[in-house]
């Protein structure tokens, strides 16, 4: 009995806790977006500069799981061999789909663009890039711009627009000048039109090493492409060096991410609770308990993370495991 119980009990853990984690973490491969390959900057079998370059996207990707989604480095030394390298994960990814990222980007940037001094790979979920000088702070150039072949109707379109940049400015606004570590904010808004209500997303963001002026001013000049490359369209992208801005009529980005750090370790912290506490009652109910039986309201999660608190110890032994995983949020 006892060790039928127990057995059932590891079992249910172990697969609960895959869920919550896998729920949380899960990742498709990276869906790439776009390439900046110039053609004036190739060199012919610079051996300094392209053990500069290798160095210098390992060591990205290495630092990845220690970086909160946004890196720089440098490898190198003298004025044109030194290979400068950033990466930016976007602001409401996890840790683990920011990792997945960059490391394929590592792998295709200089797949898509050989024998080049600086390249610029953008992916939905991370961008990568490295110079042998440096990305002005504001400019469009380099960039790209991406749009999706869908219009907004004719009537639609005074309504759509005057929404859509009202938006895209706040958020610019506000990603420039958050508190946070992250120069990143998302939301949306409903615009009138013939059709029902609709409304529209968008994001912006920029590599929070920059100065919120900085920022700012890179992200209204991504705006500002948006007219000429995308006007009327019902998704559009500005992606720059140093910042970046998208719509879309559709929710794309993870909301429970956005706001905090904290906000996203707490909710993996509660997953992991709920897990440890079904299997719990699994343990402890009758063999014959159903998943029906286990309801949990908003009281009870509440209880069960406090009761399962790290300073509280029943975190030990066969639970170690939900202490370990990494709370650090990529934001
Ligand atoms: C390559 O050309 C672009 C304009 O086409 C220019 O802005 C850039 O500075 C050039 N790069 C180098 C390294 O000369
Ligand atoms: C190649 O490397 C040498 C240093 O070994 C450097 O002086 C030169 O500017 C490099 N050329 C390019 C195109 O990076
Ligand atoms: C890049 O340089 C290597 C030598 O370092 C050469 O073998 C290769 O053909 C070059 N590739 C391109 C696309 O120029
Ligand atoms: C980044 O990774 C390299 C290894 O590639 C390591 O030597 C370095 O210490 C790491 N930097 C940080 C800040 O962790
Ligand atoms: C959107 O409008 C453009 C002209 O502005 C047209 O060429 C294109 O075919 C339209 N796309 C769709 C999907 O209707
Ligand atoms: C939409 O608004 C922007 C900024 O206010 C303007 O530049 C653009 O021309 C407008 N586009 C259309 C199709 O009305």
């Amino acid at each position: 009995m006892f060790w039928r119980n127990r057995f059932l009990f590891n079992n249910h853990v172990s697969f609960l806790l895959f869920l919550a984690l896998f729920g949380i973490g899960s990742t498709g491969a990276p869906i790439y977006k776009a390439n900046y390959c110039p053609n004036n900057v190739s060199y012919q079998s610079n051996v300094t500069f392209e053990t500069n370059l290798r160095v210098l996207l390992a060591s990205l990707v290495s630092n990845v799981s220690q970086s909160d989604g946004y890196y720089n480095t440098a490898m190198g030394m003298g004025t044109t061999s030194v290979a400068n390298g950033y990466l930016l994960c976007r602001g409401d990814v996890s840790s683990a789909t920011c990792q997945d990222c960059i490391t394929t980007a590592a792998t295709e940037i200089t797949r898509l663009c050989p024998n080049k001094t600086e390249s610029i790979t953008w992916y939905d979920e991370c961008m990568l890039s490295f110079t042998n000088r440096y990305f002005a702070p504001t400019s469009i150039r380099p960039g790209a711009t991406l749009s999706s072949d869908s219009n907004i109707s004719a009537s639609d379109l005074d309504s759509f627009n005057q929404t859509l940049f009202t938006l895209l400015n706040h958020l610019a606004e506000e990603a420039a000048n958050t508190l946070t570590a992250r120069k990143f904010a998302t939301g949306n808004l409903e615009f009138a039109g013939s059709s029902p209500e609709r409304t529209v997303y968008a994001l912006a963001e920029c590599m929070p090493s920059r100065t919120n002026r900085q920022c700012e001013e890179c992200l209204k000049n991504a705006i500002s492409t948006l007219p000429s490359c995308c006007g009327g369209k019902q998704g559009a992208r500005a992606l720059l060096a140093w910042c970046n801005v998208r719509y879309e009529l559709f929710q794309f980005y993870n909301t429970r991410a956005t706001s905090s750090g904290k906000k996203k370790s707490v909710s993996r912290v509660v997953l992991i609770v709920v897990a440890v506490v079904v299997s719990i009652i699994l343990l402890f109910g009758e063999e014959s308990a159903t998943l029906e039986s286990l309801q949990f309201g908003l009281v009870a999660i509440e209880a069960a993370t406090k009761k399962f608190s790290p300073e509280n110890k029943i975190g030990e032994g066969g639970f170690g495991v939900v202490y370990k995983i990494p709370t650090r949020a990529v934001n």
